[in-house]
């Protein structure tokens, strides 16, 4: 069972943290058996489950569902739930819900976005035991303000203002954040003024661990190629490769054989 002290005592002796997404059941019960430590559930779900083109449409109720399988497929890592968009920007009791569902879905930490006007419900959250994870830089949530996915960050201005929002972040009370698209230069100046746990997605090496969504990395989509994307596996060749044996199989009388009938 991985705890948020390990995640700590791994930082502290400079080991490499790694997290990746997980929205299922199946996934979970594999990556389980893996050396990678933290699982989120992130709204990236509405993308890459359920085909949206970001993450606004996602609700509070489908990402404790994810949540939920994923914590049945893996009992032993430590699992950050998303906060979906919106969630957060309400009442402080209907923000708190949203907490409520995913943490008693078994999620262990909560990941939102941003920092201004999210202070005083981090400090609450955080008083409720709920650890609470930042996410800054290219926030998708704010894609329509941002008027895309880009790299932020860039002005001098943006890099004071991630640099600010880091700090605010630490001294709430959060234990880590995420840094997406961040320039390297930006993340270096960071990691030298913080002492949370920084996780990169497109934020080079500097940070203390690197997250990448399991469908990307597994190459689920030969169309999708930012620049920070390491592709592990080509998924979807080989589930393709399969898809068509199989059906090759059933045409040709192949399957099912003498040993594979009642
Ligand atoms: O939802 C998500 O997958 C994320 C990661 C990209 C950090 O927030
Ligand atoms: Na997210």
């Amino acid at each position: 069972m991985i705890t948020i002290n390990h995640l700590l005592a791994k930082q502290s002796a400079g080991e490499k943290l790694t997290m990746l997404t997980c929205y299922d059941y199946a996934s979970a019960r594999i990556m389980s058996q893996s050396d990678v430590e933290m699982i989120l559930v992130g709204d990236s779900a509405a993308m890459v489950m359920h085909g949206e083109q970001s993450t606004l449409p996602i609700d509070v109720e489908t990402m404790a569902m994810h949540v939920r399988a994923v914590a049945k497929g893996a009992p032993g890592k430590f699992i950050i739930g998303d906060m979906p968009f919106l969630s957060y920007r309400k009442s402080l009791d209907e923000n708190m819900r949203a907490v409520e569902l995913l943490m008693k879905a078994g999620a262990h930490a909560i990941k939102l976005e941003g920092v201004k006007g999210n202070e005083e419900l981090i400090g609450h959250i955080v008083d409720s035991g709920v650890p609470v994870m930042g996410h800054l830089g290219l926030t998708p949530q704010s894609v329509n303000q941002f008027g895309g996915f880009k790299v932020q960050g860039k002005s001098e201005e943006a890099q004071r203002q991630i640099i600010k929002d880091t700090l605010t972040l630490q001294r709430l009370g959060c234990f880590a954040v995420v840094l997406e698209c961040v320039p390297d230069a930006l993340t270096r100046e960071l990691v030298s003024q913080t002492d949370l746990i920084t996780i990169g997605i497109g934020a080079g090496p500097a940070v203390d661990g690197q997250v990448l969504v399991m469908q990307d990395m597994l190459g689920y989509s030969s169309g999708f190629s930012p620049k920070f994307l390491r592709r592990y596996l080509n998924a979807e060749a080989l589930f393709l490769d399969a898809f068509n044996a199989y059906a090759k199989d059933v045409k040709s009388g192949e399957f099912p054989d003498q040993s594979e009938l009642y």
